[in-house]
């Protein structure tokens, strides 16, 4: 099977978890484009969805699939969403796409996060992948240093702007033991907007794709 079959075997194998007559959490990339797509087989079951970027919700849209506001809905029974990397704690590494401001906001809100993934992203310690960080455009340099000094190599996404008119940085070369304490301490950081560590709110359930199948993890 190609990377993109798995991402699409773990992207139907969340379907089952989206209550009939429910408003649906939406991530962003293409894992859950192809959960969209086969959210579109069943839209006559939900009432809709919440998009965690543009990008899905003009997917969404495309498919006649109505979008609800965030502010307008007080809970979401389940997020379904892909990882840039994912650990045995079911913590994550996100923002590959850019998307991760709005990813955290509408993952907070729901009761259940469903991370769908190839088995390539399974990883034992986080920080492979660079660390997306979204930044207010005129803390950059000041962003810049205080990443550096916290042993990463900070680097610009070179013409990337986020739905939130903001820039990404992109921190490489971080072995992320502790992401519950990392995610705070980058929180702290005055100018960061929201850093790519999903720890504090980590994943529920994992749907890990591999050629002999769609196996399921849940958080201890
Ligand atoms: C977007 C994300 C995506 O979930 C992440 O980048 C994975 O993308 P893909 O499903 O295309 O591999 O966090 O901001």
């Amino acid at each position: 099977m190609t990377q993109d079959e798995l991402k699409q075997a773990a992207a139907h194998a969340a379907l089952a978890f989206v209550p009939d007559g429910s408003i649906v959490g939406v991530g962003t990339g293409s894992t859950a484009n192809h959960f969209i797509d086969g959210l579109a087989q069943m839209k006559g079951r939900i009432r809709g969805a919440v998009a965690s970027s543009e990008a899905s919700a003009q997917r969404l849209a495309a498919h006649g699939i109505p979008l609800f506001d965030l502010n307008e809905v007080t809970t979401l029974p389940v997020y379904v969403d892909g990882a840039d990397e994912i650990d045995p704690t079911l913590a994550m590494i996100k923002g590959g796409g850019g998307a991760l401001t709005r990813e955290k906001i509408v993952a907070a809100v729901a009761e259940r996060f469903v991370c769908i993934c190839d088995a390539s992203k399974r990883v034992d310690c986080l920080g492979r992948f660079p660390l997306p960080i979204e930044v207010i455009p005129m803390a950059r340099a000041q962003i810049t240093r205080a990443l550096q000094a916290l042993g990463g190599q900070a680097v610009l996404r070179e013409g990337f702007t986020t739905d939130n008119g903001n820039i990404i940085i992109d921190v490489h070369g971080l072995r992320i033991a502790r992401p519950v304490e990392l995610e705070s301490t980058l929180d702290q950081l005055v100018g960061v907007v929201t850093n790519g560590l999903f720890a504090r709110r980590g994943a529920d359930t994992l749907l890990l794709a591999a050629a002999s199948g769609v196996e399921r993890f849940d958080a201890g």
